[in-house]
């Protein structure tokens, strides 16, 4: 079953990039086949295949659907996948054509493009400019309310030791992460993972890389109480915040009361981030109509994005997320940086090292990568290429504490891609990077003068309130 599958995974990549993958549908039959003879002349070229007409492709095409209804869910790896040959690389008339062929049929709209190479069972969104923020009926946004969360969004007095703002790990110059592996807390506490761009962040369903928080509003109380983030119970940063004079009629403004509670810092923070919003990408100016802004290298590049690079198994959608979690074999299971993702949050044996598809728009002000913080862009392209590690059982009795054996995705497998289509894809996931214009922080209210002297406040931090 599973070798049919995966023949059947490469006919589809092919049907996607005809040319390219030509060497690849030949391959199976190697072992029998002479090797062919070195080239001195050039083969005739071939005309183009005759278009269809309309009847027969869609009549072919639901074929080619019914085909994957009865497919069978791969399960899961365990074992590695053999490593693909990087596919041949084509002479660059051959490449220039292509890519106006691709580029006709990706000017169109999206409803047009050719099938994505994605696997049975798999539900997707095509990819897409972004819908508006969804506002929730608890909360809805005002100018008073945003123009608070700003405030208290860059405010360092939101924290135990007044010195440690959102905007601390979440630095508008660097994509509203802070371009460490991964961040410092509390104390300068190094923290076990890497801090997530902002932007967008209110199309996520869930939050966090393993999913623990459901929304904004409860997101920002869980980061504000966390003795290693910011560390400051409820009480105090209450406190410091009413202390402060201009910010009781903020308060009163947006909440319609000057009291400052906890909730209400957590709404106005939540009101605030979700107007972080991107959508000036140069992938969305190409949505919206502007051919010229792609590169043929990121037009290519996104078409093996949906087609032979399966990325958009995962990463599909407006915001280039499934919003679900899989494991890439990055959980370093039995290892120092052990990280069980979502089994932490879930105690489900399938959640072992699963963690949440994260976006990929303005990936490129977003390093580094995965919930470590551990990868570059190129790395990151070259371990999807390898088909992801495939970790090995540890050998002996298992610890009786320990966590089942994590499996790696079965969407995960080698793709064969050489180096001008690595280059393409990151030329297409660069293409997904907002300008990243210039940003005041808005200027904060002046503590009160006795308070400055006193904000290191040594209270006792909430039993592990997280
Ligand atoms: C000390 C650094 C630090 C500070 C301060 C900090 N964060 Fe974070 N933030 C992180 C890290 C690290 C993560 C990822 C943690 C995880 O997934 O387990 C994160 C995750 C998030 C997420 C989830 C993003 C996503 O895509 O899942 C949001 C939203 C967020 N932080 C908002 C805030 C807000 C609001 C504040 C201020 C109240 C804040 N953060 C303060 C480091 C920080
Ligand atoms: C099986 C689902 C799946 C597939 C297929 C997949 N990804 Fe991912 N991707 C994820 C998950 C889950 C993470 C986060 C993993 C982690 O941190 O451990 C991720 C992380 C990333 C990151 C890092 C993002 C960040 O902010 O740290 C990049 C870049 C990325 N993927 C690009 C791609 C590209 C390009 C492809 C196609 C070659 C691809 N992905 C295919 C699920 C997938």
């Amino acid at each position: 079953m599973r070798s049919g599958w995966f023949v059947r995974g490469i006919l589809r990549m092919g049907v996607s990039v005809m040319v390219l993958v030509a060497p690849l549908i030949a391959w199976g039959d190697e072992d029998q086949a002479v090797a062919p003879e070195p080239q001195e002349k050039a083969l005739p070229r071939l005309p183009p295949r005759a278009q269809e007409p309309a009847d027969v492709r869609a009549e072919r095409i639901a074929g080619l659907r019914r085909d994957e209804d009865q497919a069978v869910a791969p399960e899961p790896q365990e074992k590695a996948l053999p490593r693909l040959p990087p596919r041949a690389q084509e002479p660059a008339d051959v490449r220039a054509e292509r890519i106006a062929g691709l580029r006709q049929v990706y000017e169109g709209p999206p409803s047009g493009w050719p099938r994505p190479n994605v696997d049975p069972g798999v539900e997707w969104v095509e990819l897409g400019t972004l819908p508006p923020v969804a506002q929730p009926d608890e909360n809805p946004p005002t100018a008073a309310k945003v123009a608070l969360g700003k405030m208290l969004f860059f405010d360092p007095r939101l924290s135990g030791s007044g010195q440690i703002a959102c905007a601390s790990c979440h630095d508008p110059d660097l994509g509203w992460a802070d371009g460490r592996t991964t961040s410092f807390g509390h104390d300068r506490q190094a923290l076990p993972r890497n801090a997530p761009g902002l932007l967008n962040v209110g199309q996520a369903r869930s939050l966090f890389w393993d999913g623990r928080a459901a929304t904004l509003e409860d997101q920002a109380r869980v980061v504000i109480l966390n003795p290693h983030e910011m560390n400051a119970p409820a009480e105090a940063t209450v406190a410091a915040v009413a202390k402060v004079p201009g910010y009781r009629p903020a308060f009163q403004e947006a909440f319609g009361s000057d009291d400052v509670t906890l909730d209400a810092v957590a709404r106005a923070l939540a009101a605030f981030e979700r107007t972080l919003v991107g959508g000036r990408s140069k992938f969305d100016a190409f949505l919206k109509g502007n051919p010229k802004a792609l590169t043929d290298e990121a037009i290519a590049g996104l078409d093996l994005f949906r087609g032979a690079a399966r990325c958009l198994n995962c990463h599909n959608g407006p915001t280039f997320s499934d919003n679900q979690f899989h494991d890439l074999g990055l959980s370093y299971y039995g290892r120092t940086l052990e990280d069980l993702g979502r089994y932490q949050i879930t105690g489900e044996a399938d959640d072992v090292g699963r963690f949440r598809t994260p976006s990929l728009r303005n990936i490129g002000n977003t390093k580094p990568y995965m919930h470590n913080g551990v990868f570059e862009l190129d790395g990151v392209l070259r371990m999807y290429n390898a088909g992801m590690a495939t970790l090995r059982r540890p050998t002996g009795e298992p610890k009786p504490d320990a966590a089942p054996f994590p499996t790696k995705s079965p969407l995960l497998r080698p793709l064969g891609l050489n180096d001008r289509d690595l280059a393409d894809l990151k030329a297409f996931l660069e293409s997904l990077n907002e300008p990243r214009g210039f940003r005041r922080p808005p200027i904060l209210p002046p503590s009160d003068p006795e308070l400055k002297q006193n904000l290191n406040r040594n209270l006792t931090p909430p039993a592990a309130d997280r």
